[in-house]
């Protein structure tokens, strides 16, 4: 077998096999600087929705029914209402009817296993239950199969509009409303069956930018307006404004060669995003690169 050249992925050089064969974390870790460290009856929590979700998620049960507590519920009610009124202004159009469609209330947190249903009805695809933030590969394979990995947590209560890892408002307010739209969910789950059999480091590494600057960070044209898309900005009240309005913030047209060489740090606000002109042109370059890469 050939020598893959090595690859750098949030400025550091990573070993190509690592994308094809990733670790799995089988404990909870939260990492350094997380505002839940420190707190023992958070990190009990966490803990125990973890087994919960990864066993759920291992065998196969879908989302486990949850009971929320008090202050659970008090962060979804205040990040919630915050985001609607963000949405309304910057959202695309895919994004709004999709949420409209699934009745996401400010009040209570929904249950993963009933919007689930929902969108089984109707885009064909499901949600599955799990325990933190899934390797690409491991992520994307599920997807493959139109499964959407989907987390139950909540972030911690003293930074309500602030997350280091993907958590339930980030996953059922950014990622769960466009699986109602057809092209969206026919391109995601492209990109699924692309990286669950792409062999190569270089090539993976390469769908999960483009995954990154479309499905997580893009921007959309929208009748010669720009529109939010992306679910992780979506899902941060101060990413919104900073995506479309901060002059930090280098914006431009996507172009699939230079989304795929083009690398990130997730560990803060994203100062370099991608304009794509529709969901069908989106899916269109996937193809073209699935194509190119012989997958
Ligand atoms: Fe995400």
């Amino acid at each position: 077998m050939s020598e893959e050249p090595m690859l750098t992925e949030y400025g550091v050089p990573i070993d190509p096999r690592s994308m094809v064969t990733p670790m799995e974390a089988t404990e909870l870790e939260l990492e350094p600087g997380h505002p839940g460290l420190g707190d023992a009856g958070y990190i009990a929590r966490r803990r125990e929705l973890f087994a919960l979700c990864r066993r759920h998620r291992l065998e196969r049960l879908g989302p486990p029914i949850i009971e929320y507590t008090a202050e659970e519920t008090r962060i979804w009610r205040d990040v919630s209402p915050k985001l609607d009124e963000l949405h309304i202004k910057h959202a695309s159009q895919t994004y709004l009817a999709a949420k409209r469609e699934l009745a996401i209330t400010q009040r209570e947190i929904p249950q993963l296993r009933h919007l689930s249903r929902r969108l089984e009805r109707e885009t064909n695809m499901h949600l599955v239950p799990a325990e933190g933030a899934l390797p690409y590969r491991i992520f994307y394979e599920y997807i493959g199969q139109r499964g959407f990995p989907v987390t139950q947590f909540i972030r911690h209560g003293s930074h309500p509009e602030f997350t280091p890892e993907p958590d339930m408002i980030h996953d059922c307010l950014g990622h769960v409303p466009p699986l109602m739209n057809y092209d969206y969910a026919e391109l995601l789950t492209l990109i699924g069956k692309a990286a669950s059999i792409a062999t190569q480091g270089e090539h993976l590494l390469a769908l999960k930018r483009f995954s990154w600057f479309s499905i997580e960070f893009g921007l959309i044209e929208e009748h010669s307006d720009t529109k939010v898309f992306g679910s992780g900005i979506l899902s941060s009240t101060g990413e919104i404004p900073y995506s479309l309005f901060s002059p930090e913030v280098r914006r431009e047209p996507f172009v699939t060669d230079t989304v795929i060489t083009t690398d990130y740090d997730p560990s803060r606000m994203q100062d370099h995003l991608f304009i794509a002109p529709s969901l069908p042109f989106l899916r269109h370059e996937l193809e073209a690169l699935v194509q190119r890469f012989g997958l």
